[in-house]
């Protein structure tokens, strides 16, 4: 229920619709102290209009309304502030939480259309790095924020599977590599066979042109190149799939970078026929001069074609397959050129839902204050990160709970939700700082204190005996309010996450939403009086729905018991 929207209804009737409804909601603000009620009207907006003092309106229209939802309306100053009936709008959420159960907050704004999100797109032969986790973890969040916001989610992994790299990778292979290192270790032999590549290329010329040729061998078709190839992305595949496993985490397609080979020749044709290529040193090129930004490179002297080439293909073929409300890449700052340039080309070439498409960008991960890179030496491999939080959680429920049934189960629930809550806490754009202990600390701004409130919740219901029903449900008492005023937020929470691509406005909401559970929990005793049991329990029902279709949209599980 909009309670915002009743007050916005109600004022806009009052001033005889000098504003509209709309107008009026937009203006209405939320005070900050409890004590100046839920909402509040400022009413400088009307005095140009009636030629009186704001506070003379206010003080009018304070007068004037009246709803059964409305405790009481007072002015004060210029402001209208609306104080809600707490036992009336208790009834009224409380039911809604019961009815609704995962799909209360869910509205239907995007109408199915489909929303496609880039996401992970990890490269082939490449160790999965800290950045690959932060866009799995915050594209897998958004696909659900938009799920929940009534649009269709595509998850695409846009895996990085095609490009020079492969010519040196399939020379360096042929050179120094060894079948069976490969076949046990498929990402950290690919990893140093690469680098080796790159060491011995700084006194050996000669190896860089083979690179070169041994990748448009592989573009023109090449068979055993192109076995070799397949080979490469299939065990590095593999390997990915176990950490798509731990995260809980699935795709709807893998359509990657070597996905459109065959659709490069249209891209270039078409940019050609707009007259948009420009020749600059043997290479093809889209100028972006106005822009005041570097060309867009299209295609090298020698006709192979570029990261670029292939994201105008893709994005295309995205167009044309999904018919995309909007088309969202969750890719790291560093390509915020990359993806600028991408859709100034594609503008430029007359596509007018290029406007449709998002550069969603996010933070570096860093520990001690140091970008956390793979390549420098510290090569923290995520998997072990996951693992890791996995087997300290273990520990940690062993000493806090050592008869718990499923602690393996729990473990894993909870180490992984450690991880991706950390990750998803944090404004989507600030850059992350990495820290096993802040993760799993079971009482700070973390996944496991949310899901211990949550199994905590169930706890209680447990021994309340408690069944959903609609019995007894109001409650009118001023220390569940805090809680009840955050449940009836919920929607608006999950429309602004929408709106900024931000799962954190989730993660927010639901620390707020568990600490002043947890604030409730500490002054009332909540089985011993017979009169509120019900509604009590009810409170803390709806508490545990809400608090896990949270988790649920960030991505975590919410376990009964731990
Ligand atoms: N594979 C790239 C990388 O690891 C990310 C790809 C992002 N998606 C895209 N459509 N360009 O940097």
């Amino acid at each position: 229920m909009d309670f915002k929207q009743i007050f916005a209804e109600q004022l806009a009737g009052a001033i005889d619709h000098v504003l509209e409804v709309e107008e009026v909601n937009k203006v209405i603000e939320k005070p900050r102290k409890q004590n100046l009620g839920d909402f509040a009207f400022p009413c400088f907006v009307l005095a140009k209009h009636w030629k009186k003092a704001p506070n003379i309106i206010a003080n009018e229209l304070a007068a004037k309304l009246e709803h059964s939802l409305f405790e009481k309306v007072e002015a004060v100053g210029p402001y209208v502030n609306m104080f809600l009936h707490k036992e009336a709008v208790s009834k009224l959420i409380l039911s809604e939480v019961l009815q609704q159960r995962d799909q209360y907050g869910s509205n239907t704004t995007g109408q199915q259309a489909a929303v496609t999100i880039d996401l992970s797109s990890p490269n082939i032969a490449k160790a999965f790095s800290m950045g690959h986790l932060r866009s799995t973890v915050i594209g897998n969040a958004i696909a659900n924020i938009a799920e929940k916001n009534g649009y269709r989610p595509v998850r695409i992994n846009h895996l990085g599977d095609w490009g020079t790299q492969f010519g040196k990778l399939i020379v360096a292979y042929r050179k120094w590599g060894n079948e069976e290192a490969v076949r046990q270790n498929p990402i950290s032999e690919l990893m140093k066979l690469y680098l080796r590549f790159h060491e011995e290329a700084v006194h050996d010329a000669s190896l860089e042109e083979a690179g070169r040729e041994a990748f448009k061998q592989l573009e023109n078709g090449d068979k055993d190149n192109f076995a070799l190839w397949e080979w490469f992305r299939e065990e590095s595949l593999h390997e990915f799939a176990r950490i798509y496993d731990l995260l809980g985490v699935q795709f709807d397609s893998f359509a990657g970078e070597a996905f459109y080979t065959d659709k490069m020749d249209a891209v270039v044709e078409m940019l050609e026929e707009k007259r948009l290529l420009v020749e600059s040193d043997g290479a093809k090129v889209v100028l972006l001069e106005k822009e005041e930004l570097p060309p867009c490179l299209i295609q090298k002297s020698d006709g192979a074609t570029l990261y670029a080439t292939r994201d105008l293909a893709t994005a295309i073929y995205r167009k044309n397959e999904y018919d995309f409300a909007k088309s969202l890449y969750v890719v790291g700052s560093e390509q915020s050129l990359h993806f600028t340039q991408l859709k100034l080309v594609l503008q430029k070439a007359g596509f007018r839902w290029a406007e449709d498409m998002e550069h969603v960008t996010f933070g570096m991960m860093l520990r001690n204050g140091k970008k956390m890179s793979t390549r420098k030496g510290h090569v923290v491999l995520l998997e072990e990160v996951l693992t890791n939080a996995i087997e300290l959680t273990q520990k940690i429920i062993e000493e806090k709970n050592p008869s718990l049934i499923e602690k393996e189960k729990v473990s894993h629930d909870v180490g992984i939700g450690a991880v991706i809550f950390h990750d998803l806490k944090h404004f989507r754009t600030n850059d992350v700082e990495f820290s096993m202990e802040a993760m799993l600390n079971f009482d700070g701004e973390t996944g496991p204190y949310l899901q211990y409130t949550h199994a905590r919740c169930h706890s209680l219901l447990r021994k309340g005996e408690y069944s959903p029903n609609t019995e007894a449900i109001e409650l009118g008492e001023e220390e569940a309010w805090p809680i009840l005023s955050l449940l009836k937020d919920f929607d608006q929470v999950v429309k602004l996450a929408w709106r900024e691509y931000d799962p954190s406005k989730v993660a927010r909401y639901a620390l707020d939403l568990a600490r002043s559970l947890n604030q409730y929990y500490a002054h009332v005793h909540i089985l011993s009086d017979k009169k509120n049991k019900q509604a009590r329990l009810h409170l803390i029902y709806a508490t545990a729905t809400v608090l896990k279709e949270s988790l649920r949209i960030l991505g975590l599980q919410a376990p009964i018991e731990m």
